[in-house]
């Protein structure tokens, strides 16, 4: 695959937030967890495990709870500035679209894994090696699944304390492990406009911190409200 090609398939992973109903072949489930076990994980400690999920009583049931937390998440965000309030949490409304997915992935953490690291790391930054190696897996499955025609989206609040309690009993989860993040997936329902991306003039820095760019905390905030602008205009990304 040249850059060209990797780069097309980079810029059609997006967030997609709406799926049709049709059912995903698992041929194509089985390359996206085939895609996940070849990431780079800290000393190659593969701290990963994956729950496939098709049945739709269980997928409701895991959406029934992301919807409990909807008033908490809501009344949370109230206590932001209003431009600095979160997409998701502008309102408790419960997350209909996702009940349309027909596969939920949830990506397990075995945080024993750790200790795969250097010990320095190990005291210095476990948790970050444990994290980053299961964002590398769960990154290759979104573009595993943008490259087979599919829609994927994080569903992130399935970490959350509440959810995941109850999600770990639901699914029979040993103690042990975590959730590191749940995938849905589906065929795309539209395509989503295109994405604010910032300038690769404001970022690179060559051979050292250029502070001209450096943002002021309002430089900072004023970001952070355009993209949620950006997600909460009608027809955007969200
Ligand atoms: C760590 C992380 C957590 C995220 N959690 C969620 C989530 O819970 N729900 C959601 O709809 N999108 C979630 N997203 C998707 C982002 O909102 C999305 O990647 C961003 O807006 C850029 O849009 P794009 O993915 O379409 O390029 C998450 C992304 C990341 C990297």
């Amino acid at each position: 695959m040249d850059y060209d090609a990797f780069l097309a398939l980079v810029k059609k992973r997006r967030s997609i937030r709406r799926f049709k109903p049709d059912p995903v072949p698992d041929e194509y489930i089985d390359k996206i967890v085939e895609a996940a076990r070849w990431a780079p994980s800290s000393a190659n400690s593969q701290p990963w495990e994956f729950i496939i999920i098709k049945e739709k009583e269980t997928r409701d049931k895991i959406v029934d709870l992301i919807d409990a937390t909807k008033e908490e998440t809501y009344r949370m965000e109230q206590t932001r500035e209003e431009r600095l309030r979160h997409p998701g949490g502008r309102s408790a409304a419960p997350e209909e679209a996702l009940r349309q997915a027909p596969v939920l992935i949830v990506v397990l953490g075995d945080p024993r894994m750790k200790e795969a690291s250097i010990l320095t790391a190990v005291h210095n930054h476990g948790d970050a090696n444990l994290n980053t190696s299961l964002a590398n897996a769960f990154i290759y499955m979104h573009l595993a699944a943008a490259s087979l025609g599919l829609g994927s989206r994080y569903v992130s609040s399935t970490s959350s304390p509440f959810v995941q309690a109850l999600m770990k009993d639901l699914l029979g989860i040993p103690k042990q492990l975590e959730i590191y993040d749940t995938i849905a997936l589906g065929f795309r329902a539209g395509e989503p406009r295109p994405r604010l991306v910032r300038e690769k003039s404001e970022l690179v820095h060559r051979g050292r911190y250029d502070r001209s760019k450096f943002r002021t905390d309002k430089e900072a905030e004023d970001f952070i409200a355009s993209i949620h602008r950006d997600r909460i205009t009608p027809g955007g990304p969200a």
